[in-house]
């Protein structure tokens, strides 16, 4: 039996967070450049992104550059922002089938302009869709989006707009990147590796985590709803004991 008939339908995470690793090792299996495992784990985020929208995810955030991923070699840095083009490019199409929106999470400023351009395209083309937003997260850390909120806070209390009292978490979450969303209540990390590389540190207080040991080409949307199965058969207490939930 598919784990599709074995998830809860009523219970499906609103929104999902993923660290989509191990293009790398996968190229390298096969004897291939990196480059070529990247190109593969695009294929796996078509794959994700619609078995997503289908059972009803409200936020998939995907984890596809990070802060610290420039200072891989030139090479690789440039053939994944061109490649962040030409996939923006070939599934605009998959986004509107599918009614979801594109968001970007991250430094932007800090991509080329080409890749930002294409990017902000995508973005103003698809805010219109209400099945699914899709967050990517691009040049993106946890620890510069915090640094990003405290400065902002900081200067709104300076400046007279905000109290130091009005500081509470629903306003440091207001200046996150990911204002409005919701948390996400399950993270997924593919290729075994058991760690957070800096990703969302604050919205992921409480999520679940599965680790999957299977590199990102090579996961499917049947190990995306054995994730979630999984996830549903946590029993989530938030402090709290069983006999009080
Ligand atoms: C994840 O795969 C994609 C990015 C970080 C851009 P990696 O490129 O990290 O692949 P591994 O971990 O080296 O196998
Ligand atoms: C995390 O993967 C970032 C992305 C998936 C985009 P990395 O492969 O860069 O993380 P580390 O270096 O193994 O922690
Ligand atoms: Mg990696």
């Amino acid at each position: 039996m598919s784990f599709l008939e074995k998830i809860n339908k009523e219970k499906i995470p609103r929104h999902i967070a993923i660290i989509m690793d191990g293009n790398g090792r996968w190229a390298k299996k096969q004897g291939k450049v990196r480059v070529f495992g990247h190109n593969k784990g695009v294929e796996t985020v078509k794959e994700i992104t619609e078995a997503c929208a289908k059972i009803g995810v409200d936020y998939l955030t995907l984890y596809a550059f990070s802060t610290e991923n420039w200072k891989r070699p030139k090479r690789e840095v440039d053939a994944l922002m061109k490649l962040l083009v030409s996939s923006i490019k070939k599934e605009i199409k998959t986004l509107h089938d599918n009614s979801i929106r594109l968001f970007a999470i991250g430094d932007i400023a800090s991509l080329p302009p080409k890749t930002r351009k294409e990017l902000s395209k995508a973005i103003a083309d698809t805010q219109h869709h209400t099945r699914m937003q899709l967050n990517l997260a691009l040049s993106y850390s946890a620890r510069w989006e915090l640094t990003n909120a405290v400065r902002a806070i900081v200067e709104e209390a300076m400046s007279g707009k905000i109290k130091v009292e009005d500081i509470d978490e629903e306003l440091v979450s207001g200046h996150l990147t990911t204002r409005g969303m919701p948390d996400p209540e399950l993270m997924i990390r593919t290729s075994g590796e058991q760690r957070l590389s800096n990703y969302l540190l604050w919205q992921l207080a409480y999520a679940e985590f599965v680790f999957s040991p299977k590199l990102w080409p090579d996961f499917t949307s049947e190990d995306l709803y054995e994730a979630i199965y999984d996830y549903q058969n946590r029993e989530r207490r938030f402090g709290k004991i069983s006999e009080q939930l």
